[in-house]
């Protein structure tokens, strides 16, 4: 038990062993890695490097074939669908790479729906703040149907942040923006790390992206192959020439 106590202290999220093998691919071979908590991670990989498997298993959106995940030092591994969904409603937040916004909803009703399915409901000074953050503010009653890419992609991201979570998984958050509105989203992802002390963990193709992160984590046929630390987007151009 000392053992788990201390990892929870230090680690947001450890995977040990992890692998997730569909048919006869092998999405993730064998992931150990603890995500350092109030840390800004970015993972990066060629395309089928396992990333979003990467994500969905860290965030207990889906089982490993084997291996374990923890977040806040709880083995995810035991518990039943019920508990899982609720753990990761409660502290984990993710922006999925298709947005994943329900159709029928406007922006607030999106953004909002977290709180609902706990439960709870919207703080609206934090949620003007939030949707004022990501730039919606003049948005709030569009279905997403009626969005651009982009701003469809900013209402995933403050769903994610509206429940504040400890852990916030980003899966290509910055890929339909332009540098501009990237800039405001990596900036909003580095002080939920920096004020709030949440963990960030940023799935990302742009090295430009990844340098707002403390770290980078490389993926390369589903294991992790080298980390950069205080990454500089040359330094994370260089190292990706290699992968
Ligand atoms: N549900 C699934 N069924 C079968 N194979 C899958 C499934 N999901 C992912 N894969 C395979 O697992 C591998 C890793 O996929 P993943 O989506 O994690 O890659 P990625 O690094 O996120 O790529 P991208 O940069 O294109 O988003 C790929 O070879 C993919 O085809
Ligand atoms: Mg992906």
């Amino acid at each position: 038990m000392t053992t788990m106590t201390a990892q929870a202290t230090t680690e947001a999220v450890g995977l040990d062993a992890v692998t997730k093998t569909y048919g006869a691919v092998r999405a993730l071979d064998g992931i150990t890695w603890a995500v350092p908590r109030g840390g800004f991670t970015a993972v990066m990989g060629p395309s089928g490097s396992g990333k979003s498997t990467f994500l969905h298993c860290a965030s207990g959106l889906d089982r490993p074939t084997e291996g374990t995940v923890r977040v806040g030092g709880v083995d995810l591994g035991p518990l039943a669908e019920a508990k899982r969904t609720r753990l990761r409603r409660e502290r984990i937040g993710f922006v999925f790479q298709a947005f994943n916004l329900i159709p029928s909803m406007d922006v607030e009703q999106n953004i909002t729906l977290p709180l609902r399915l706990g439960g709870t409901e919207a703080d609206p000074a934090w949620l003007a703040e939030v949707i004022g953050r990501v730039g919606l503010a003049d948005r709030r009653t569009h279905r997403p149907s009626e969005l651009s890419g982009g701003q469809q992609q900013r209402a995933a991201l403050a769903r994610a942040l509206i429940t504040r979570p400890e852990v916030v998984f980003a899966d290509e958050p910055t890929g339909a923006l332009d540098p501009r509105t990237a800039r405001g989203v990596l900036r909003m992802l580095r002080e939920a790390a920096d004020l709030t002390g949440q963990t960030i963990v940023l799935v990302t193709h742009d090295p430009m992206a990844a340098a707002w992160a403390d770290s980078v984590v490389f993926l390369s046929r589903g294991r992790i192959v080298d980390e950069l630390a205080a990454p500089t987007a040359s330094a994370v151009m260089a190292r990706w020439e290699t992968l």
